[in-house]
């Protein structure tokens, strides 16, 4: 978690630092501070968002081509001013920026403190850079020597930019663990935990891989290892469009991310599936295909909504590839000694390709000797490069915190493994082939319909956006789809929750339903059709209410509904696609009537890269 951005050039850095700073806003916003290099460094840092620190800063002048900025997710020490980012060494020499977590921080604290050191926040990161101080002082070294020394003595991860004030006209980045991203520009360099911040001033990028050090001037890139091992830089274009990232007039990231969907699942797809000649062809696991064709048993991992998106492919691949499919929490999956066999496949999905629990389960499976895939949206993400081959989803950046496009990407890619699996291992006719090829094409119009239930979904949120409970029920591929309805609707509104199969719902929840519980059911005309209807049954007969997603058409729900929203017809296994749209609407309206921060829910942040 965390945001850092860095710039050193010609440019006035200020306001790169602080629009870079509102891009990555995501990825943590308790606080947020700035330090800009005009001879002398300036440094201002605020609680709250980048908005409270640039209205904290106001008129100011600030001036300067070299500047650090960091908007913080709290792991050690509560959000406050003291707290924020950058931090600066007891004796003013370095000024530093880290998103990460110093776990060996106690034990270096009190060494330090035995040494003098006095220290004014409650953070790991204070110590990080009294420790590079200490060891520039006492070892009459080089500031790049004095951080990578004192980086060879840190557990833990880390994205850093450090500034000095001996050497003013110098950046040092390092990364273990936490992205960093370096822009390359002509005479100038950009630094930030995504592209995002840099895409707008160039696309020539350089990844960080774990234990490198840049140290960065004007007209000149050092890289090398914490270990001084001199390093080739490998500069790759990227392919993203600063309008992939404005909000392009919607209100909110969340809803423009919805509504791209149609476009973002075609996207996903397009080039990998074609209904003229029907064809499958994922290039990335063309390397692995006889392996995971073989496979004994395919492992799927992810945190969050790629959790539920796992849950999903279990389904798909059992079904029509008839591998047996285990789903794992990554965090519990790393830490629960798992049997990992060789011939097992260990998939780990992901948007960020940075989550720290999922990053550290595939770290294990490779271990263990077994192939490992991923599934990921960010290109160039740790995930991606640490596994052996996988799919990108494409969805485009998603910056709202609560995962919309890049579940359905996620979703769309396990649909064409499955579909890929289930004919080269000739468990699907060659009918069924053709006609689940034909499904995953017309997904993208049936979503553009129903999204035009827009102004339905208004009027549903606005009844019960004061509800204090909500229950979420799906049978098959729709059991996921109600874990992730319910998901969104706590994460960005606060509500509680709760998603259940439907039938399991006589086990517990129906205890809590009465005339004030709003029950949403995903109730598709599939093969368990029969079975939801009298699950709703069940639930009104105790006075629930109602909120049922249905087929186009039908009418038994809809005279038991209090209200219905209707799917156009299709089949089962993009049944998750579809019925999770109005799910999000509903989550997104009900969190904005309550005047949530719907971007930028409390206590979360989109990349989670600490345990
Ligand atoms: C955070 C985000 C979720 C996301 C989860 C996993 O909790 O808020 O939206 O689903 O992390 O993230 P990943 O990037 O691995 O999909």
């Amino acid at each position: 978690m965390c945001g850092i951005v860095g710039y050193i050039g010609y440019r006035q850095a200020f306001p790169i630092v602080i629009n870079g700073l509102k891009r990555l806003e995501y990825r943590g916003y308790d606080s947020a501070g700035i330090c800009i290099v005009n001879g002398d460094p300036f440094l201002a840092k605020q609680k709250g968002k980048v908005s409270d620190l640039e209205a904290f800063i106001g008129d100011r002048p600030l001036p300067g081509t070299i500047g650090i900025g960091h908007t913080r997710w709290a792991t050690h020490g509560e959000p406050n001013d003291i707290n924020a980012h950058p931090h600066e060494s007891m004796n003013g020499k370095f000024i530093l920026i880290h998103n990460g977590i110093i776990e060996n921080y106690s034990l270096l604290r009190s060494k330090l403190e035995k040494r003098g050191y006095i220290f004014k926040s409650e953070t790991d990161t204070e110590v990080l850079v009294n420790l590079i101080e200490y060891i520039y002082l006492k070892g009459n070294v080089t500031p790049e020597i004095a951080v990578r020394l004192a980086l060879t003595k840190v557990v833990g991860a880390y994205g850093i930019v450090v500034i000095n004030r001996d050497e003013p006209d110098t950046l040092i980045a390092a990364r273990k663990g936490s992205p960093l991203v370096i822009g390359v520009g002509e005479g100038e360099y950009f630094i930030a935990s995504d592209a995002t911040p840099i895409v707008e001033f160039t696309k020539s990028v350089i990844f960080l891989n774990d234990n490198d050090v840049a140290v960065l001037q004007r007209n000149q890139m050092v890289l090398k290892t914490i270990y001084n091992q001199a390093l080739e830089p490998n500069i790759q274009q990227l392919d993203i469009d600063i309008e992939a990232i404005e909000k392009g007039g919607y209100e909110h990231f969340m809803l423009k991310e919805i509504y791209e969907q149609p476009r973002s699942i075609h996207d996903t797809y397009r080039g990998r599936i074609s209904s003229d000649p029907f064809d499958i062809h994922l290039g990335g696991l063309y390397s692995v295909l006889p392996n995971l064709t073989e496979a004994k048993r395919i492992i799927l991992i992810g945190c969050g909504t790629s959790w539920h998106a796992a849950l999903v492919g279990e389904y798909l691949i059992e079904d029509l590839a008839r591998i047996p499919v285990e789903v794992e929490y990554a965090s519990e999956f790393r830490y629960r000694n798992p049997i990992i066999n060789k011939d097992d496949v260990v998939i780990a999905i992901s948007q960020s390709g940075e989550t720290a629990d999922t990053l550290a389960a595939i770290r294990l499976a490779k271990e263990a000797g077994a192939l490992v895939l991923g599934i990921c949206n960010v290109v160039g993400s740790s995930i991606p490069r640490e596994t052996h081959a996988g799919v990108y989803t494409h969805a485009g950046p998603e910056i709202g915190v609560a995962s919309t496009k890049a579940f359905t990407a996620q979703v769309t890619v396990l649909i064409m493994m499955a579909i890929l699996l289930g004919r080269r291992r000739g468990t699907l006719t060659e009918e069924r082939y053709r006609e689940l090829i034909r499904e995953v094409t017309l997904v993208p119009d049936k979503i553009e319909k129903i999204l035009q239930s827009e102004e339905l979904v208004k009027v549903i949120s606005e009844r019960f956006k004061d509800s204090r409970n909500f229950l979420y029920l799906g049978r098959g591929y729709y059991f996921p789809v109600a874990l992730e309805g319910a998901l969104k609707l706590k994460e960005i509104s606060y509500i509680h929750a709760e998603g259940y199969p439907a039938a399991e719902m006589k086990h517990g929840p129906i205890a809590l339903i009465d005339d004030t519980m709003p029950v949403v059911v995903i109730a598709i005309k599939d093969s368990s059709y029969e079975k939801i209807v009298s699950n709703v049954q069940e639930v009104k007969a105790r006075k629930g209410v109602i909120i049922a997603v249905v087929t186009e058409g039908d009418t038994t729900i809809k005279e038991m509904a209090d209200y219905t929203i209707e799917i156009p017809e299709a089949g089962e296994i993009v049944g998750a696609l579809l019925t999770v749209i109005p799910l999000q609407l509903l989550a997104y309206h009900i969190a904005v009537m309550r005047g949530c921060n719907v971007d930028q829910p409390r206590n979360l942040a989109k990349s989670v890269t600490v345990e």
